[in-house]
């Protein structure tokens, strides 16, 4: 399970860090409130503000760390059960987890939705307007259309109950970067089996690890990045995860160069 915090190091800041996160930095955007970013009543009325971060937001100015390229090892080496993640930057995808690895719980820019006739799009269809600033429009019918981000309130997608089969399989749950605010997300960690390890890497005790401690969980308390490095030492997987982390680079180079 993975939040915001995961991202910090790719120079995404997350949502409720006091200082950096983006809840305390929203003045710009001129919102009766913070959250009202991501509130579909607002989005009716104003979405310029939501398109405003989804530009900072949207897929191809930030790149993986070695948290991503961790959990792309785990899945080279058939230990991924599935990756449920909150954020919405793709970086998982951009470090070569397969989607269909991914419950990304609260949706993507990969694809978007017309907000009056439901028309779908993909996201790359979007970039010019998101980019220069323009409020995309459906070709059909002029509504606004949407990247298929989860506004508080709406539902989930569908694959999200994807949990019900997974978290009873799992052998081991690692939860990194995340406060676990916002449910139904933050819930999850209780849906693994009371006898499995529980391991939270984040720099902030969270959640059930901080008021409903099971005896099988473990706290690495610090820099994600840190915590990640020092499991995957403690693994003996040190050069698999860095050669992963340099061939993203190398690759993210190769395409600046194109
Ligand atoms: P939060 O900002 O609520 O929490 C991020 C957590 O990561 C905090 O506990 C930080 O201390 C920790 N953290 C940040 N950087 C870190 C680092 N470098 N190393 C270790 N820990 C670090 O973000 P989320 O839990 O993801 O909704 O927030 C959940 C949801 O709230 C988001 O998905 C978003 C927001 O409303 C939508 O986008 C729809």
């Amino acid at each position: 399970m993975a939040g915001a915090g995961i991202s910090t190091p790719s120079g995404i800041p997350d949502f409720r860090s006091p200082g950096s996160g983006l809840y305390h930095n929203l003045q710009r955007y001129d919102l009766p409130y913070a959250e009202a970013i991501f509130d579909m009543d607002f989005f009716h009325q104003n979405p310029n503000p939501f398109f405003a971060l989804a530009k900072e937001l949207y897929p191809g100015k930030y790149r993986p760390n070695m948290t991503h390229y961790f959990v792309r090892l785990l899945h080279k080496k058939s230990q991924l059960l599935r990756m449920y993640t909150q954020n919405i930057d793709g970086l998982e995808r951009l470090a070569g987890i397969p989607p269909q690895m991914l419950v990304e719980a609260h949706g993507t820019f990969a694809t978007a939705t017309c907000t009056v006739c439901w028309s779908k799009y993909d996201g790359e269809k979007l970039r010019p307007d998101v980019m220069s600033g323009r409020v995309p429009k459906c070709s059909t019918c002029k509504g606004v259309v949407k990247p298929d981000i989860v506004f508080f309130g709406e539902e989930l997608p569908p694959y999200f109950l994807k949990y019900l089969t997974d978290f009873p399989l799992a052998d081991l749950l690692i939860v990194m970067g995340t406060s676990l605010e916002v449910e139904p997300f933050a819930s999850l960690a209780d849906a693994a089996r009371g006898s499995v390890t529980r391991l939270l890497i984040n720099r902030d005790l969270v959640g059930p690890f901080a008021w409903r401690r099971r005896p099988h969980d473990v706290v690495q308390l610090g820099d994600v990045v840190d915590g990640v490095r020092a499991l995957v030492d403690a693994l003996g997987w040190t050069r698999e995860v860095e050669a992963l982390v340099a061939a993203g680079a190398e690759k993210a180079a190769a395409k600046t160069e194109e």
